[in-house]
């Protein structure tokens, strides 16, 4: 049951931001599925609360299955323990506890101390990767980012004469724009608008809470305002990073167009600062779609937490097509980025490879 709690839960994808996803699933005394929940932000009516009405007086003495601890705190809406405990739950099934520092554990507590029996850690680490962005921004305080990269065999992203458009197959483009609706915000640095003049919207057909947020990074304001991206900046929100020395009119003449310029000290090269602002906007989720600038500096700077490679069986060759990704890079092998729990799927001809690349580095 806790599978299906963590299906209910996923429903939410796109939807919950910054909150968490949940789902819901109360079992009767005697066995039956009585009621089912999906936490939607918009609704805000907790998954919990939800599956307990459609159970109705069922749910006395019978089993709550939920993805996530239940919040004990008056926030937005009463406590869920609150509610378990007034319908007669006698046992709770939970694989995580609620990352968020100041409410983890307190649930498990207060329903533990009305005589409810508790069980965690069943399907642990799959409720920890469903929710792995809101787990990360509370316990790390910034956005979780993960690095997205279309590649040719022999690791290109481009040809030598910049030519980049499609390298990847229908298939992964679809599932780019699925990734695209699972995060808040997209980012690029400022040669692929240059390059490409892309629109970076999400455009599946999901219900979004939010619009995805454009983010680009570009010290000197320099990119040309008539980029899809600076034109459109009214429809879609686009926050450009510079640097502090970018001349107010500038700035100016894109914030006339709806664009949201926000200066870095040290400039967009100081990530940090950008996860900073972004963290402080509610950004729970950054999908870097590069170009191979800043992927690499991304992982130089040891701000990366999810990889996936879309690898096309096509071979570009020539030492002055660009390589997938750039930066520094590692000296040695034994400081190259390893991903552990790799996932390997075959989508139409292309390979996607996607990972969670292991800190050594950082920890030097
Ligand atoms: N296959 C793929 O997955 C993929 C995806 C995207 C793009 N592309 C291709 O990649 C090419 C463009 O990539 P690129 O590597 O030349 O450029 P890029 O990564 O798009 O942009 C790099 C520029 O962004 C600015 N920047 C600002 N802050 C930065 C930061 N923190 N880290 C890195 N850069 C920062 C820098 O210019 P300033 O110093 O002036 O600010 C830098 O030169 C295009 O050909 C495009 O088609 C491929």
């Amino acid at each position: 049951m806790t599978e299906r709690a963590l299906e209910l839960a996923a429903l939410g994808v796109g939807q919950v931001s910054p909150g968490p996803l949940v789902g819901c699933v109360v079992v009767s005394a005697e066995g039956d599925v009585v009621g089912e929940g999906t936490y939607f932000y918009e609704g805000v009516t907790h998954a919990e609360v939800i599956a307990l009405s459609e159970a109705g007086a069922s749910a006395q003495n019978g089993t709550a299955y939920i993805s996530l601890e239940p919040h004990s705190h008056h926030g937005k809406t009463p406590p869920c323990t609150e509610a378990l405990i007034r319908a007669g739950i006698r046992r709770v099934v939970v694989p995580i506890e609620d990352p968020n520092p100041l409410v983890s554990g307190k649930g498990f507590e207060l329903l533990c101390e009305e005589g409810i029996e508790v069980v965690t850690g069943i399907r642990k680490e799959e409720a920890e990767c469903l929710n792995e962005k809101f787990i990360h921004w509370h316990r790390n305080g910034r956005p979780f980012v993960h690095l997205k990269i279309a590649s040719s065999l022999d690791g290109k992203c481009a040809t030598r004469t910049g030519d980049s458009k499609w390298i990847t197959g229908k298939e992964s483009r679809e599932i780019g724009q699925t990734l695209r609706h699972d995060h808040d915000a997209i980012l690029v640095g400022k040669r692929t608008i240059e390059k490409d003049d892309p629109s970076l919207t999400y455009r599946g057909g999901n219900t979004r809470r939010r619009p995805l947020q454009r983010i680009i990074l570009d010290t000197d304001l320099s990119i040309s305002p008539e980029s899809k991206v600076v034109k459109t900046a009214d429809e879609t929100p686009t926050v450009i990073f510079c640097s502090s020395s970018v001349e107010s009119e500038r700035r100016q003449l894109f914030a006339d167009f709806g664009v949201d310029v926000l200066e870095i000290d040290g400039g967009p090269r100081n990530l940090p600062a950008v996860m900073e602002a972004l963290y402080s906007r509610d950004i729970q989720g950054v999908l870097v779609e590069g170009g191979p600038t800043v992927t690499g500096e991304f992982l130089d700077q040891g701000i990366a937490d999810k990889l996936s490679i879309f690898v096309a069986p096509l071979v570009i060759g020539g030492t002055e097509s660009l390589a997938s990704v750039g930066g520094h890079g590692a000296g040695s092998l034994s400081e190259a980025w390893r991903l552990e729990r790799v996932s390997v799927r075959q989508n139409g001809d292309d390979l996607e490879v996607t990972g969670y690349p292991v800190a050594t580095r950082v920890k030097e």
